[in-house]
C-alpha cells in the first residue's frame, strides 16, 4: 500500500490544534516516537492546502535583480566537498522564519566556505526572490524536476551567492500538490533528483512550504535531517506534534535515517517575558536538539529580502547577521 493511500485511510476529523493546546502535550518525549497515537491523521495529502500567498516585503523590492546563469557557468569549485547533509527546513505552521532561515544560514554557510544548494519548495518562492532571482524570468523551476523529467543540474542557478546555488521555484510549483497525486513513485521525486547531487554540495537545505501536503513528503523523503524554526511567541509549539507524526511515518515507510538536526528558535524578542517563557518550553520539550543560537528579532532580517541579498550581504555587523554566522558555526559543528 502506498503512503498516499495509507493517508487517506486513516484520514479523520482535524483535531490537532486543539489537542496540541491541551493535556499532555508538553510532557510527551519527541523523540520517543513510539509515543506517538499510532491513528492518527499526519500527512493529511488529500486536504494540503496550496498556499499562494506573496508576504509582503517590509520595504518596497529594492533589489538589482541577479543575472539568471546556467549551471554550465558555474564557478569551478576547487575544495573538498566532505559528505553531503541533505536538510530540509521545515514547520507547517507560516510565518516562523523558514525562508528567512533558508536563505541566511546557506549563505551564511557559503561565506564559510561551504558549497550549499538550496531547493526553494515551495510555490511562494520567497526563497527564490529573497536571493535576488526575478521569478517572472525563469523558465524552469523545482515543478519541472518534479513532474516534467528535467534535470536537476538543468534548473540550478549558480553562485547566487558566494558558495551558494539556488533551484528556484515559480508558481508553477502551485499545481505540483494536485498534478503529483496521479504520478508514480510520486513521494521519491525530489529525493531521486538530489540524490543526484551528493558529493557535489557540502549541504542542500530544502526551504518547504507551510503545509503537510505531497511536496513536503517529498522533502521528509529527500532529507538525511530537519530542521525546525519555531517563532518565539504564542503557541509556539502548535502543530509540532503533527509534523513530528509525519515524520515518524515517513521514517517507518520511506526513509528509515530520517532525524532531526537542530531546532532553531527565532524572533526572539529578549525584553519580553513570552520570549522567554517559550525558550523554556521548547528547550524543556526538545531538550539537546535545540541550537544554542537563537534568531532574534531584527529588523534588518526582514529589510534584507527586498533588496534581494541574504542579511550577511545585506548589513553583516547586524544582530540578526551574527546571529545566523554563529547558526553557521553551530551547523557544521553538528557535523
Ligand atoms: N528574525 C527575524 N526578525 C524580524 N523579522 C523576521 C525574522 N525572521 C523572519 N522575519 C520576517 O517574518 C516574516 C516571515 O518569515 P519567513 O518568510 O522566513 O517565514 P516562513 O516560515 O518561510 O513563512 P511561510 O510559512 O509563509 O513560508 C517575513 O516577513 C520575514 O522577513
Ligand atoms: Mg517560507
Amino acid at each position: 500500500m502506498s503512503l498516499f493511500e495509507s493517508f487517506r485511510r486513516e484520514r479523520k476529523e482535524e483535531q490537532d490544534i486543539e489537542r496540541d493546546r491541551t493535556n499532555s502535550f508538553y510532557n510527551q518525549n519527541p523523540y520517543n516516537t513510539n509515543n506517538l497515537e499510532e491513528d492518527s491523521d499526519l500527512i493529511d495529502i488529500e486536504e494540503a492546502e496550496v498556499v499562494i500567498r506573496e508576504t509582503i516585503p517590509a520595504v518596497e523590492d529594492q533589489s538589482e535583480r541577479k543575472e539568471i546563469k546556467t549551471y554550465a557557468d558555474k564557478k569551478p569549485v576547487t575544495k573538498v566537498i566532505g559528505q553531503t547533509k541533505i536538510i530540509a527546513i521545515i514547520n507547517q505552521k507560516g510565518g516562523v522564519g523558514k525562508s528567512t532561515t533558508a536563505i541566511d544560514l546557506a549563505a551564511a554557510l557559503g561565506e564559510l566556505g561551504k558549497q550549499v544548494l538550496l531547493v526553494d519548495l515551495d510555490p511562494q518562492g520567497n526563497a527564490t526572490s529573497g536571493l535576488g532571482i526575478d521569478k517572472s524570468n525563469i523558465y524552469r523551476c523545482v515543478y519541472d524536476i518534479l513532474l516534467n523529467d528535467v534535470k536537476i543540474q538543468d534548473v540550478i542557478i549558480p553562485d547566487v551567492c558566494p558558495g551558494l546555488d539556488l533551484v528556484p521555484a515559480t508558481i508553477n510549483l502551485a499545481g505540483a500538490e494536485v498534478e503529483l497525486v496521479s504520478e508514480m513513485a510520486r513521494e521519491n521525486r525530489l529525493k531521486d533528483a538530489v540524490g543526484s547531487l551528493r558529493g557535489k554540495y557540502d549541504y542542500i537545505f530544502i526551504d518547504c512550504p507551510p503545509s503537510l501536503g505531497l511536496l513536503t513528503v517529498n522533502a521528509l523523503v529527500a532529507a538525511d535531517k530537519l530542521l525546525i524554526p519555531i517563532q518565539c511567541e504564542f503557541y509556539a509549539l502548535e502543530g509540532v506534534t503533527k509534523l513530528l507524526d509525519s515524520m515518524k511515518r515517513v521514517k517507518t515507510r520511506l526513509n528509515p535515517t530520517l532525524d532531526i538536526f537542530g531546532v532553531l528558535l527565532t524572533m526572539y524578542d529578549g525584553r519580553t517575558t513570552l520570549s522567554r517563557q517559550v525558550v523554556d518550553e521548547v528547550r524543556r520539550y526538545f531538550g539537546r536538539v535545540v541550537f544554542d543560537t537563537m534568531i532574534p528579532r531584527n529588523v534588518k532580517i526582514s529589510e534584507a529580502p527586498s533588496f534581494g541579498v541574504p542579511i550577511t550581504e545585506y548589513d553583516p555587523k547586524s544582530k540578526g547577521a551574527q546571529a545566523y554566522s554563529s547558526l553557521a558555526k553551530e551547523v557544521i559543528k553538528r557535523g
